[in-house]
């Protein structure tokens, strides 16, 4: 019996589930070799979807599905898809899913063969997570045409820069601007992703629709103490670089507590020397902070700021604060929103619009496009996690919403010529 397209997408879950860097868990990062066999992967079943398929300047894979005039000066584009790249020891559907569902939905297409007035675009991104060089978007800043340059020179843990990943990857670094998509063309974006959340869940709701993605502040933050020997050094003596970060990463919890909707969160700790019998000297560490309304964003960051100095003024040692990024929340677009609003309502009992705590491609594109998000329901709630998981009949439904969101989106182009 031929496999339904839900059924064969959970297959290519598992498929690319397998595609890691790290044995025994999921790791996928930008422009590493489980990247090149993932995009060699999915470049295929883009092929079997009817599209042609090119490896952008900074690595991204795109296919392309024509428009039923194709090749047309000024041919429109509806750009679909999310990333490739994962979190260390990630879940499958966090970015896949996306890249998958639209495949399967330019697949019904050419199953029907049907072409659309407008060309029909998958992205799948080569990073998002900004695992690799500690900065998110990277693939979808590139096609947004918002990359900044002097990111090529950030390096990896190995010391390799970005610039030469991309350039062993196969990519461009020196022409990163040929990966722009022409923002004249484009139509929108729009990208279904798994919740990430409890919320779908609770209202026992395979799908919602997301109004508002929350902005993020990113930094890391040095501090410097002064290392000294473990069983000589006194207590009131030390300047102990860890102890000074451990308080920040307690102020950091505290205070986003104690603001309504704000979630902090410390993932990553380095420190130095790093020996049982050395005070550390050094402690560097990863600040990651979101809100949906940037004001809230950004006093919280400066407040912080402040906290971390007198911290370190306390304790006399230095710190240092490097600004990493700074993304501005993002209001999905109405029209975008409401065409995938009505292909969701015949498939479940009511419409839920919610925000979108985590960071999406969506957000990069917003720059130059109207964008639309689908959520797909997410068993527990879990995320950025192995267990992390969608079912076959929630993404079977997906399917469907997204084969009729892109006939609505026709219909509606016709109407206006
Ligand atoms: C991406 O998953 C993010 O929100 O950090
Ligand atoms: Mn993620
Ligand atoms: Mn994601």
């Amino acid at each position: 019996m031929k496999k339904g397209l839900a059924q064969t997408l959970m297959a290519r879950l598992e498929a690319l589930g397998r595609i890691s860097d790290e044995p025994g868990r999921l790791t996928r990062t930008f422009c590493s070799p489980a990247m090149h066999r993932a995009n060699q992967l999915v470049a295929g079943w883009m092929i079997q979807a009817g599209m042609s398929t090119r490896q952008d300047a900074i690595g991204n894979l795109i296919g392309h599905y024509a428009a039923e005039h194709r090749g047309q000066a000024g041919e429109k584009v509806l750009l679909l898809g999310s990333h490739l790249d994962t979190v260390r020891n990630a879940g499958k559907f966090d970015g896949p899913l996306g890249v998958l569902t639209a495949i399967a939905c330019v697949q019904q297409l050419h199953e029907k063969k049907l072409r659309l007035p407008f060309a029909v675009e998958v992205a799948a991104f080569g990073d998002e997570e900004g695992v690799r060089f500690h900065k998110a978007y990277l693939g979808s800043m590139a096609l947004a045409g918002t990359f900044d340059t002097r990111d090529l020179k950030r390096t990896d843990a190995e010391g390799i820069t970005m610039e030469s990943a991309i350039q062993d990857f196969g990519g461009n670094p020196k022409q990163l601007a040929t990966a722009r998509l022409n923002p004249d063309r484009l139509l929108g974006y729009v990208e279904v992703h798994i919740e990430q959340g409890p919320v779908l869940e609770k209202k026992k709701l395979p799908l919602g629709v997301v109004s508002a993605i929350a902005g993020q502040t990113r930094a890391h933050l040095t501090f410097n103490g002064r290392a000294g020997h473990a069983g000589t050094t006194p207590m009131a003596l030390r300047r102990d670089a860890l102890c000074a970060a451990a308080q920040f990463i307690l102020e950091v919890e505290t205070l986003a507590k104690n603001r309504a909707d704000l979630v902090a969160t410390v993932g990553a700790v380095q420190v130095f020397p790093g020996v049982s019998n050395v005070i550390p000297a050094q402690a560097q560490l990863s600040l990651d902070l979101r809100h949906a309304v940037d004001d809230v964003r950004r006093s919280a960051g400066a407040e912080l700021r402040k906290r971390a100095r007198t911290i370190a003024a306390t304790r006399k040692l230095q710190v240092d604060w490097q600004a990493v990024s700074e993304t501005a929340a993002v209001q999905c677009d109405g029209s975008l929103s409401a065409v995938l609003g009505e292909a969701v309502k015949p498939r479940q009992k009511t419409l839920v619009l919610l925000p979108s705590g985590a960071g999406h491609d969506a957000a990069a594109l917003a720059a130059v496009a109207p964008v639309a998000m689908l959520f797909v329901r997410c068993k527990g709630g879990i995320s950025h996690h192995p267990k992390e998981s969608a079912s076959e009949a929630d993404i079977r439904i997906t399917i469907a919403v997204m084969g009729d969101f892109v006939q609505r989106l026709a219909a509606l182009h016709y109407e206006r010529v």
